[in-house]
């Protein structure tokens, strides 16, 4: 059993719903750890990079108006990384599957989610589905100084005259 990291996204319907201490007392019952935590407005851009892997679906529209909070008049998500033993898959089992119809009742996406009219999945929770997209993901949403843990690697930039971090 190795170490990884993973990303998790509260989405608009989660902080509109006031869902995110539930969720967080959820996902401690993993015992894994929390080595970053932002709040979030995002833009289009953030919402087409981070949903790349789906931009020919007929739904990629209304997804990306869901992550930005146009669904919701809710521009705001949390994002969280959390580290330690099977991160993805313990995390993963309390999100619970995609489709909220088809997720177990007693999981965060079977409890709070439902699908929209339009057929899109509201599903409350982002959770990373691999250690390569959580990498990716991870490396999207934070900078390496927002991060407690060192988790890959980074080199030196200089902009304005300021020294900063970034992926490398
Ligand atoms: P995906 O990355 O396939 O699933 P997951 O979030 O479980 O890793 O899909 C991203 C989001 O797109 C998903 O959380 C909800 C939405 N979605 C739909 O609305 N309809 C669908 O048929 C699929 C596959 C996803």
């Amino acid at each position: 059993m190795k170490n990884e990291a993973t990303l998790v996204i509260i989405k608009p319907d989660g902080l509109k719903k006031s869902l995110t201490g539930n969720i967080l007392s959820r996902l401690s019952e993993t015992k894994l750890k929390i080595i970053g935590a932002r709040v979030v407005k995002v833009d289009e851009e953030l919402a087409r990079k981070h949903y790349s892997h789906l931009q020919d679906k007929p739904f990629f529209p209304e997804l990306v108006k869901y992550i930005t909070g146009q669904l919701h008049g809710e521009n705001r998500v949390m994002a969280l990384v959390y580290w330690g033993r099977e991160a993805i898959s313990k995390v993963r089992q309390i999100a619970g599957a995609t489709n909220p119809e088809e997720a177990d009742p007693v999981s965060v996406r079977g409890a709070y989610g439902r699908i929209l009219t339009s057929g899109l999945y509201e599903n409350v929770i982002h959770a990373s589905s691999s250690p390569d997209e959580a990498e990716r993901e991870i490396k999207l949403w934070f900078e390496p100084d927002e991060i407690v843990y060192d988790l890959y690697r980074t080199e030196e930039k200089e902009s304005g005259g300021i020294r900063k971090r970034a992926w490398k």
